[in-house]
């Protein structure tokens, strides 16, 4: 044995012994996605830091959130207001301004627009004059000549998405619709507040079809009171259509939506089963591999292309996202930040010609190297000479015992090309996650749009 082979066996002992499960055991039990990092991001005054010393980044993934929905979902974390008419003028006033505002700070002719995806809420929503217009600011602000997808989400409520409507989206660039199905089951889509049918969102996919886009569809299993029987039949259901890319989401009790709220004062038992998940997660995947899916991270599976701008924010090395209007996420110049998420703020912030952002951190050295593999394991693997080339150093090397544990819980395996997420570590992923970020971020919350509001920013 080489030297260095018995200074990492023997490590590898020291730590195996460190009782690293019942340290991280309770990372297990971690049920939000790992979507931001750093995490902890706080209020900020002064924006104008973040515009400043620009580091050379040639791509950008670019978001704008659409707050609106005709009728929203009590399940819902996401920043999403009722739809009002006269609300939205003054908002889509406001995109305009903010993207005028980064503009000025930015120079765009030095980068190229990798991805665009416009979310929400559910932009489909909006009419086709006011899409027409936000496109048009959107193709006006921007070189879109590089893009090599637009997405935009939308619901298959009947009505909403039409032949005009789509073919207005095709003439503006966008590529590929996002549509939340959620459920094929008339019972769970009950539950869940949604107002069609699983034919509604069948007819919406044929006539995206017949418009030639590529379509996501969102899927939702371990709905409250969902059989285990139900999953395999909503799972077999959705895998028999053709469709190009599924996103397969468990469903997450977020703390003061309307339908947590109901079911605790129906006492319903929403104790999340660390072992019970797992068994749904496997059926899941057994259904979706069966019928030709290939997963890429937990929650993304494809017959044919990756989507970029999953790849762009989380593969490493993570692209720079930018975000546009109220409760935007973005990564920027090796800062994270936040757009104000209240409505009002964020147009009356634009109105006095200032940036919207709230909130914000910059990161340490440590933060973005970490953010690397954090983000990166979305991806099940993470490339070590491609983390080498930019951390100066090995995964092992950087991460130490860490490694070991994620080995000794059976999250990862080590080979020459790097670290390898197992079946496990590909169901617990948001553990290998947690794990991997920093030890000052262990059990530090996603930024929560809702508790974000909730304290009146
Ligand atoms: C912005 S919405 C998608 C577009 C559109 N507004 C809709 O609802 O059809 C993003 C997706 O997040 C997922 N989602 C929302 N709340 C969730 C929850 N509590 N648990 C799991 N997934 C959730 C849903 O699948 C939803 O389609
Ligand atoms: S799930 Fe979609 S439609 Fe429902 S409230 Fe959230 S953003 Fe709106």
């Amino acid at each position: 044995m080489t030297k260095d082979r018995i200074a990492y066996a023997s490590q590898k002992k020291d730590c195996m012994t460190n009782n690293y499960d019942n340290r991280f055991d309770a990372l297990l039990d971690i049920e939000e996605c790992v979507r931001f990092y750093p995490p902890d991001i706080r209020p900020l005054d002064d924006n104008d830091a973040i515009f400043q010393n620009q580091i050379e980044s040639q791509s950008i993934a670019l978001y704008i959130h659409i707050p609106f929905c005709k009728s929203p979902c009590g399940f819902c974390p996401f920043n999403q207001y009722h739809y009002s008419d006269e609300q939205y003028t003054k908002y889509c006033d406001s995109i305009e301004k903010e993207i005028l505002l980064l503009k000025r700070k930015i120079d765009f002719s030095q980068k190229r627009i990798s991805s665009l995806w416009i979310g929400g809420g559910t932009p489909t929503d909006l009419t086709d004059e006011q899409l027409d217009c936000l496109l048009s600011v959107i193709q006006r602000s921007f070189d879109l000549e590089h893009i090599s997808e637009f997405t935009i989400e939308g619901k298959p409520v009947p009505g909403m998405i039409t032949g005009l409507k789509l073919k207005l989206l095709k003439r503006h660039g966008v590529t590929r619709i996002s549509l939340g199905v959620q459920s094929t089951i008339s019972k769970y889509l009950k539950i869940l507040g949604r107002n069609y049918t699983f034919d509604d969102a069948l007819s919406t996919l044929d006539l995206i079809h017949s418009y030639d886009m590529g379509i996501n569809v969102d899927m939702i299993y371990r709905i409250p009171n969902e059989s285990e029987d139900d999953i395999v039949k909503d799972v077999e259901k959705i895998s028999s259509y053709d469709i190009d890319h599924i996103s397969l989401f468990h469903y997450i009790w977020h703390n003061g939506t309307p339908l947590t709220r109901k079911y605790e004062g129906e006492h319903v038992v929403k104790n999340y089963d660390r072992d019970e998940f797992f068994r749904h997660y496997q059926m899941a995947n057994r259904i979706l591999a069966d019928h030709g899916y290939r997963q890429y991270t937990p929650y993304y599976y494809t017959k044919d292309k990756m989507c970029q701008y999953h790849v762009d924010r989380w593969k490493m090395p993570q692209t720079d996202v930018l975000g546009v209007g109220a409760g935007a996420f973005s990564a920027f110049n090796n800062w994270i930040y936040a757009n104000a998420h209240n409505l009002n703020l964020y147009c009356s912030r634009l109105n006095e010609g200032s940036l919207p952002i709230t909130m914000g951190k910059r990161m340490s050295q440590d933060d973005v190297v970490s953010r690397l593999a954090v983000l990166g394991c979305k991806f099940f693997s993470v490339d070590d000479g491609c983390f080498e080339k930019i951390a100066k150093r090995g995964i092992r090397e950087y991460f130490g015992e860490k490694i070991f544990a994620l080995e000794a819980l059976g999250l990862i395996y080590m080979d020459e090309t790097g670290l390898h997420c197992t079946t496990k570590g590909k169901a617990f992923n948001n553990t290998v996650a947690m794990i991997l970020a920093s030890d000052e971020y262990h059990m530090v919350n996603q930024p929560q749009p809702l508790e974000i509001r909730e304290e009146g920013l």
